[in-house]
């Protein structure tokens, strides 16, 4: 593969869409070739499936097993419809999100075994693994301000993504529905994946100014490039 996959974590609230947006303008300004992708999300797939895990007035008894195998299903589409093809291109791949999300909010956050979760990620990625990973944290105290700030949330999305997701539209968000132990057992598992991984793994502090944060991923991020 020679393209460079970068994905961006976090809890709620912690900066990544301003700072993933960011990074995008500066790698396009640099002549890179780039993608941009959400998960769960990212493909029409994908989108569909985001929208039953997150907004669908279905969803309020999903069950933590039906929510890993269905961020999973989202993510073996995404790997294999956008992410492999692009690398093998040697296009750059923004994510917000990948399999470290999984680790921290349906390991650590809803409590599944973290051995069935790696494996069904495993399945789900095959060979797939990110370059680098920016890790933003923000306490989470912070994180649940914003989070109840922008509940519920106003939102405009592509209209070519998805027929069933709103492209503009008040929504609830089932995952942000979750109680503060929930989100401190997410913050948690991030910091217990990052002391494992810390070759690939960037923790940045995501309570410094926009322009500091944007500079720490710069550093990190220019040096694989
Ligand atoms: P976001 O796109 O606004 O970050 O919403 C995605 C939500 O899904 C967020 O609450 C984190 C959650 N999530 C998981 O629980 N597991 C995963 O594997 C992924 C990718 C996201």
């Amino acid at each position: 593969m020679k393209g460079l996959f970068i994905t961006f974590e976090g809890t709620e609230g912690s900066g990544k869409s301003t700072q993933i947006a960011l990074l995008e303008e500066r790698l396009l300004a640099a002549g890179h070739v780039v993608q941009m992708l959400r998960e769960p999300g990212g493909t029409p797939i994908g989108e569909e499936i985001r929208h039953t895990l997150k907004h669908s007035e279905f969803n309020r008894g999903m069950k933590p097993e039906t929510e890993l195998l269905l961020m999973n299903a989202a993510r073996a589409q995404l790997v294999r419809e956008v992410i492999r093809p692009a690398l093998d291109a040697g296009e750059v791949v923004l994510c917000d999100r990948f399999y470290d999300s999984t680790l921290a909010y349906q390991g650590y956050g809803r409590g599944l075994d973290l051995k069935w979760v790696q494996t069904i990620v495993d399945f789900a990625v095959g060979d797939i693994r990110p370059d680098i990973t920016l890790l933003l944290t923000v306490p989470v105290s912070i994180s649940e301000a914003r989070r109840l700030a922008r509940q519920p949330l106003l939102i405009s999305v592509p209209a070519t993504k998805s027929p069933r997701t709103p492209k503009l539209g008040f929504i609830r968000d089932r995952m942000e529905e979750a109680d503060r132990a929930f989100f401190e057992r997410v913050e948690e598992g991030y910091q217990a994946i990052a002391g494992a991984d810390k070759k690939r793994i960037k923790p940045i502090d995501g309570t410094q100014s926009v322009d500091k944060v944007t500079e720490e991923i710069w550093a990190q991020v220019s040096r694989l490039l």
